[in-house]
């Protein structure tokens, strides 16, 4: 008996630290349930955690730089310790964590059988029905640094009648992003999006449409292409086509019409000097997220500097940059960062003509920091390459993230898109 009960003192103490972290999944950090179908889902993030990334918070160390102001380097000095400063001492995550849990129904599920990809795929989405049972199945997908929370300010105005459609929406944070627990193997662009795609066949929506922005739209290219059938209509705000080798010829001989010579221009402004990120990400994924899954300021300097680089001027709060920060870092940054190198292999921007009707709502990037990034709007022309527009409009402001800048004249191109589908 004694000698049993020094046995148990011995594995009962490893097991009862083991269990802490396995009771919140190995190093996930949330609590997220074994499931095969769509169950309620509160967001709840493990207390010890919280408390650890507070710790680092509190010691975080300054840089020494040599600027006053915020430059095309990234951030200055007091811009970071001052968000240091507010997220050690005034930011609640358990208090944002109750309202994202209040203000939207969430939901756990896994889908399966997806190609290339053997493992069942966990997914944490947002699911809001209209109260019409005819209202239109939306999926919605955001890109990096986001979360289904880049959607906060429309989901419920598209669920709720508000315009002439409504629709059933569904929000999934993507594989490795907020509480979608990361990929386990490598997962393809295009297998994401038949992970999307069973997701809504899962909840009953065999014909649905497909808003997406930033990576999203890779994957809603690909869903266009892969399962198009099942897709009614696909609404962007996000074109980022790159010109073809004819339209460089055109373009070194002057030839270009000007909105092809300004888009260009503004390509090359941004690959000179605004890049970095995006070049890191998708070559070195692993290498730089031991950096930012370990200095929660850190990783949130890097996220800022690529908001504010791309908002058109739009000021975030200093609480919704940290909260952006967290859904990403609470699991770790390197299955959010790493969609990056899936998205930009070359052969994945290859994507093939598609009948499907398309929407392109533009918007410009002007009233940011950096004028020469003003004219961020791929022409119509090079659009209409591969995709069946049957809707446009372009915006003089917005910058990259317009579901939060502008929200009414987003939700409004969203439903004129949506009410030629349907009518
Ligand atoms: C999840 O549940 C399935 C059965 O429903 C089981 O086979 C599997 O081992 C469980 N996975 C984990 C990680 O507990
Ligand atoms: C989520 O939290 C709310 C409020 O605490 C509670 O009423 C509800 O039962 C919880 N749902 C789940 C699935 O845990
Ligand atoms: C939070 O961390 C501090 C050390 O930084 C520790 O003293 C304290 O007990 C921890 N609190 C909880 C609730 O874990
Ligand atoms: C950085 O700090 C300066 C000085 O307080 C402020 O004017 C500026 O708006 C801050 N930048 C951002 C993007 O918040
Ligand atoms: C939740 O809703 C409240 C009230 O509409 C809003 O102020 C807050 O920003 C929302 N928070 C999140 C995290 O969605
Ligand atoms: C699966 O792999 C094959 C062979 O590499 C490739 O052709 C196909 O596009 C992949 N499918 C997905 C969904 O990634
Ligand atoms: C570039 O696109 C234009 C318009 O579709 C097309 O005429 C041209 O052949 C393309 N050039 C290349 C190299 O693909
Ligand atoms: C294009 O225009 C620029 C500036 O107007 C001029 O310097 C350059 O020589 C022109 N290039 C060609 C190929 O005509
Ligand atoms: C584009 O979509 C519309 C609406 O579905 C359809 O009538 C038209 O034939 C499509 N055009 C092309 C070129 O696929
Ligand atoms: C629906 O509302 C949108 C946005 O306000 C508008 O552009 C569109 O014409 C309307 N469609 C119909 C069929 O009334």
């Amino acid at each position: 008996m004694l000698y049993l009960a020094i046995l148990c003192l011995a594995t009962c103490i490893a097991s009862s630290s083991t269990h802490a972290r396995g009771e919140w999944e190995d190093g996930l950090n949330f609590r997220f349930p074994n499931v095969t179908s769509p169950q309620p889902f509160n967001i709840s993030v493990e207390p010890a955690f919280v408390n650890e990334t507070l710790t680092k918070v509190s010691l975080y160390r300054p840089s020494r730089d040599i600027f006053s102001t915020w430059t095309n380097e990234g951030p200055a000095r007091a811009n970071i310790t001052e968000l240091a400063s507010y997220w050690a001492t005034d930011y609640d995550w358990f208090h944002v964590q109750d309202q994202i849990n209040s203000n939207f129904s969430h939901y756990a599920t896994s889908v399966t059988g997806i190609e290339n990809y053997t493992a069942p795929v966990p997914l944490h989405f947002v699911h809001e029905r209209s109260a019409d049972p005819d209202a239109i199945p939306l999926l919605l997908l955001h890109g990096w640094p986001s979360t289904h929370l880049e959607w906060q300010k429309v989901i419920k105005p598209l669920s709720s009648q508000a315009g002439n459609v409504s629709f059933h929406v569904v929000a999934p944070d993507l594989p490795g992003y907020g509480f979608s627990p990361a990929p386990t193997q490598p997962m393809t662009v295009q297998s994401m999006g038949y992970a999307m795609d069973a997701l809504m066949r899962q909840l009953g929506y065999d014909k649905y449409g497909i808003v997406s922005t930033d990576l999203g739209w890779f994957v809603g290219l690909w869903m266009v292409a892969d399962v198009g059938s099942n897709v009614i209509g696909h609404f962007s705000d996000f074109w980022f086509i790159q010109p073809n080798a004819t339209d460089l010829a055109r373009f070194a001989n002057n030839e270009t019409t000007p909105e092809e010579t300004d888009y260009i221009n503004t390509l090359n402004a941004w690959t000179a000097s605004h890049e970095a990120y995006l070049l890191t990400h998708s070559t070195k994924p692993l290498a730089i997220s031991l950096a930012m899954s370990d200095s929660p300021v850190g990783f949130a300097g890097w996220a800022w500097d690529l908001i504010r680089t791309v908002s058109g001027g739009y000021m975030y709060e200093t609480a919704d940059i940290i909260t952006s920060t967290m859904m990403l870092y609470i699991q770790g940054t390197h299955g959010n960062i790493r969609l990056y190198l899936e998205a930009f292999k070359p052969s994945i921007q290859a994507w093939p003509a598609t009948t499907i009707p398309t929407a392109v709502s533009e918007w410009s990037w002007a009233g940011g920091p950096f004028p020469e990034l003003a004219n961020a709007a791929a022409p119509l022309s090079w659009a209409q390459r591969t995709a069946n527009v049957t809707f446009y409009n372009h915006h003089d402001s917005g910058g990259h993230f317009p579901a939060i800048s502008e929200t009414d004249a987003w939700i409004e191109d969203l439903q004129a898109f949506f009410s030629q589908i349907v009518s």
